[in-house]
């Protein structure tokens, strides 16, 4: 089943960029650029430390400063797409953050164009499709998140597919985000929006109700309301579930409670995926093991997952249906 497992063609549509960046490579890059790293970043088990999930945050917000270039910001996108492909990972979408590109003085251009040069490299040495969601960030705010939204409009880009929105949930409302979001739909970017993982059902409502989303960041709270899980289903709004994520922030205390399997069972689009792999000690084959182990899921059920996950993504027809064929042509 491991060997099985590892060679399932897998898809990852939730990961953040900045979040994906390893202990080592945060020090090499934050050594060549001159920066020298809070030193309560690193946890004496060579891990990132932090506690909660506003620790969390501000962890990674720390690892972010160590970039100053697009050249840094291309390869922390090979890394990760080197590491996804070694998974054998066919397609890989993951949010980028220009708020804390320009925190660290790199500008937008710079910061695409440094991702797309990764994305090509990893494509031409591994065969794997990368793929950019511009995020905004929910607590610096609605002003913000337009500047981020217009930026992304303004200058658009063939790896540039989505538009989405993480942070914490507990900042402003989503009604606040409803016309930054409106940009980005009508100008014809999927979009996706972080509800119901820290926050509960009304925060997934919220999402549906004021927001122009296909897919939401986690939404594994949706479970306490079967209302809004008939909803999901009915406007095929797809949950962009990370199991290991969950547990290291103890929105749910261990495997035998995550509602994966009740969300499965009613029929709710879903993908695996890592979020922030270094700071979770996961990555997305991890999150596929472990699913199958805790959940008891067979090699079919997670192809049909890495089937539903490529069907949400936000892929081109062309590369979504070439990608759909490769995953079903999978022999177990
Ligand atoms: N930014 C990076 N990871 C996040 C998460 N799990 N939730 C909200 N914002 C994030
Ligand atoms: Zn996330």
């Amino acid at each position: 089943m491991q060997e099985q497992i590892h060679k399932l063609p897998k898809v990852e549509l939730h990961s953040h960029l900045e979040g994906t960046i390893k202990p080592a490579l945060a020090q090499e890059i934050a050594q060549r650029n001159d920066v020298s790293l809070d030193s309560n970043l690193f946890h004496s088990n060579g891990g990132y430390a932090w506690s909660d999930f506003p620790s969390f945050l501000t962890a990674y917000d720390n690892v972010s400063s160590c970039l100053r270039l697009g050249k840094d910001y291309g390869d922390i996108t090979y890394e990760y797409l080197k590491d996804c492909a070694k998974e054998n990972v066919v397609y890989a979408e993951t949010f980028i953050s220009p708020d804390h590109a320009a925190e660290c003085g790199i500008s937008y251009d710079d910061m695409i164009s440094g991702i797309a040069n990764g994305i090509d490299d990893a494509e031409r040495d591994f065969g794997i499709v990368g793929r950019i969601i511009v995020t905004c960030v929910r607590h610096l705010g609605p002003e913000q998140g337009l500047n981020v939204v217009q930026t992304m409009v303004d200058n658009p880009h063939p790896y540039v597919v989505g538009f989405g929105m993480g942070g914490d949930e507990n900042a402003y409302t989503l009604e606040e985000f409803a016309d930054i979001y409106n940009i980005a739909k009508e100008a014809g970017y999927e979009c996706t929006v972080h509800a119901g993982e820290i926050c509960g059902p009304e925060s997934v409502w919220d999402a549906i109700n004021y927001l122009p989303i296909s897919r939401i960041g986690h939404g594994v709270n949706s479970i306490k309301d079967h209302e809004l899980m008939n909803e999901l289903v009915q406007r095929n709004i797809h949950l962009e579930i990370c199991p290991g994520s969950n547990l290291s922030l103890s929105i749910f205390p261990d495997w035998d409670s995550h509602p994966l399997p009740s969300i499965m069972n009613k029929a709710v689009s879903i993908s695996l995926n890592s979020d922030d792999p270094p700071f979770f000690n996961t990555t997305v084959g991890q999150e596929y093991y472990d699913s199958a182990k805790h959940f008891n899921l067979d090699i079919d059920e997670l192809k049909r997952i890495s089937v539903m996950a490529m069907e949400a993504s936000f892929a081109n027809s062309k590369i979504k249906s070439r990608l759909i064929e490769q995953i079903q042509k999978f022999q177990n």
